[in-house]
């Protein structure tokens, strides 16, 4: 009797292994048709999605050894991308969206500024904006950075050497 329930109980599972095997086999056949219907092209790396500049792609090529490098670079672009805009290419706040601001953006350039403020208090603004630190609004706060402390540590570093030039 307990080898006849045996018997049952593998026949059975063997059933459902077989049963769900084929359920899962629809699903990817599914799957599958929809994907080719639909959208041929094939789907961006998922790493992208998080940084839409360029540079991205390069991130697997340079490996964690290059991080200071690479941060540093990172720092660079970023400060290129979002920052001039309104600090201006050298720091002195006369970028082009400087021109509508009130207060302007403060010169990088300016040895008193640079030694009123200190690093945490760049790197505060960097990351949270100037509402933060008490600081205008218009501002912005780069939240994505809070995860990258070694880049918002080279933008502040970008911020004193334009403090130098
Ligand atoms: C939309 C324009 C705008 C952008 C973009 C912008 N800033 Fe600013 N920033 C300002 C303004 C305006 C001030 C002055 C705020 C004040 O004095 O109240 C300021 C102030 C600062 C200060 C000085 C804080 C202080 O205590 O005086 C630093 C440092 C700074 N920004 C860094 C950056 C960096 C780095 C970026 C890019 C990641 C950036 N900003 C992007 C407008 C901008």
């Amino acid at each position: 009797m307990s080898v006849r329930s045996e018997r049952k109980a593998g026949i059975h599972a063997m059933a459902v292994r077989v049963l769900s095997a084929g359920f899962v086999l629809a699903l990817a056949s599914a799957g599958a048709g929809c994907d080719s219907g639909s959208a041929p092209a094939p789907e961006p790396a998922q790493p992208a999605a998080e940084e839409p500049v360029a540079p991205a792609a390069e991130e697997p090529t340079a490996p964690a050894a290059a991080g200071d490098t690479s941060a540093r670079a990172e720092a660079e672009e970023i400060f290129t991308t979002r920052c001039q805009t309104c600090h201006g290419p050298e720091g002195a706040g006369d970028g082009p969206g400087a021109a509508a601001l009130a207060p302007k953006p403060r010169n990088f350039q300016d040895p008193a500024f640079q030694e009123a403020v200190s690093d945490e208090h760049i790197a505060n603004i960097i990351q949270f904006g100037g509402v933060a630190v008490g600081k205008s609004p218009t501002m912005p706060g780069n939240p994505d950075l809070a995860s990258r402390p070694e880049v918002v540590e080279e933008l502040v570093a970008v911020v004193r050497e334009l403090g130098r030039s």
